[in-house]
């Protein structure tokens, strides 16, 4: 069994940030410190509502949900309700219970510094499935984290596609001046993009075997799926959707699912028909102190394995 990897997932929950939230929460490789949210999908207030309301369905009350910033850095927020619906988690028939999981004081930006400087230095991994505002904070509020944090796993930006624009994925793309930040600090830093991503294909089969758990939980990754199908059929002409952020969480939990390869990366700020892109240089040679890397493909049978078990061994209500 692998070392048991302490994380902080910071989301915006989102169909796909959900799913994530309970392979985190179900994988025991993974020791989950803490789930820190940010603006994006929808407004701070329904994403946080949200992460609770995923801990309330798994039965998790062990893990802190602190709320981090409402905004972009720079620009303006925009949300996502095109993709995931007016609540930011809209689901096909099932009911979303009320939370019972409670909110925490401390401000994401805190918790998260407060976390990496408590914990023994290079245990921490964060673990961003939103909009990087908070991380960006953090490292600028409290620069000792960078080389305290284990590694940055975050699904975000692209190699070769976007989503939001023909370049920009949408994560980077609504605070594109906190994804410099966070791509230009000397921590490790995997980029799992939408080259990867979009092979993590919610198939018909993927979501017979779920449906076939026959549990409250599995139900409600069921509703996630049903939804986020349609959505994505609508909105980006996918036949099934791509279940982005887990995928950050799985290749944390085993990273034979995920292969990867260092490559400089830059966030692009400034081009009008390219700011948030995530700007990959494959000129050889690749710097031997070069310290990110992008995720390239994925073993969608391992993926699906490691999240049907999650879904499994979460409590549930
Ligand atoms: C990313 O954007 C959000 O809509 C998803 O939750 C995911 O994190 C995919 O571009
Ligand atoms: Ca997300």
């Amino acid at each position: 069994m692998n070392e048991p990897r302490k994380m902080i997932l910071d989301c915006d929950p989102g169909h796909d940030d959900a799913v994530a939230i309970l392979l985190a929460a179900g994988n025991p490789v993974i020791e989950l410190l803490g789930i820190t949210t940010i603006g994006g999908n929808q407004t701070l207030e329904k994403v946080t509502r949200n992460a609770r309301a995923v801990l309330t369905i798994a039965g998790i009350d062990g893990v802190p949900v602190h709320a981090g910033c409402t905004r972009p850095l720079v620009r303006q927020g925009v949300v996502a309700a095109e993709v995931h619906g007016d609540s930011g988690m809209d689901v096909h028939g099932y009911a979303v219970p009320e939370p019972t999981v409670g909110l925490d004081d401390a401000h994401a930006v805190d918790f998260i510094i407060d976390t990496v400087m408590s914990e023994p230095a290079g245990t921490v991994t964060l673990v961003p499935t939103g909009p990087l505002t908070n991380i960006a904070m953090a490292a600028r509020k409290e620069p000792a984290i960078v080389d305290r944090v284990a590694e940055v796993v975050l699904m975000g930006g692209g190699y070769r596609e976007g989503n939001k624009t023909a370049v920009a994925e949408f994560n980077i793309s609504v605070d594109p001046e906190a994804a410099h930040i966070v791509f230009n600090e000397s921590w490790p830093l995997t980029m799992v993009g939408l080259d990867l991503t979009h092979q993590a294909l919610a198939t018909p089969e993927v979501e017979a075997r779920i449906k076939g758990l026959g549990s409250d939980v599995a139900d409600f990754v069921v509703g996630l799926i049903g939804f986020f199908r349609e959505a994505y059929r609508e909105n980006q002409g996918f036949d099934d959707p791509p279940v982005h952020d887990p995928c950050a969480v799985a290749y944390l939990i085993d990273p034979s699912v995920v292969s990867t390869t260092k490559v400089p990366l830059d966030v692009e700020l400034q081009g009008t028909l390219t700011a948030g892109m995530t700007v990959a240089d494959f000129r050889a040679p690749i710097p031997a102190d070069c310290t990110t890397q992008v995720a390239v493909t994925l073993d969608h049978a391992k993926f699906w394995d490691l999240v049907v078990e999650a879904i499994e061994a979460v409590p549930g209500r």
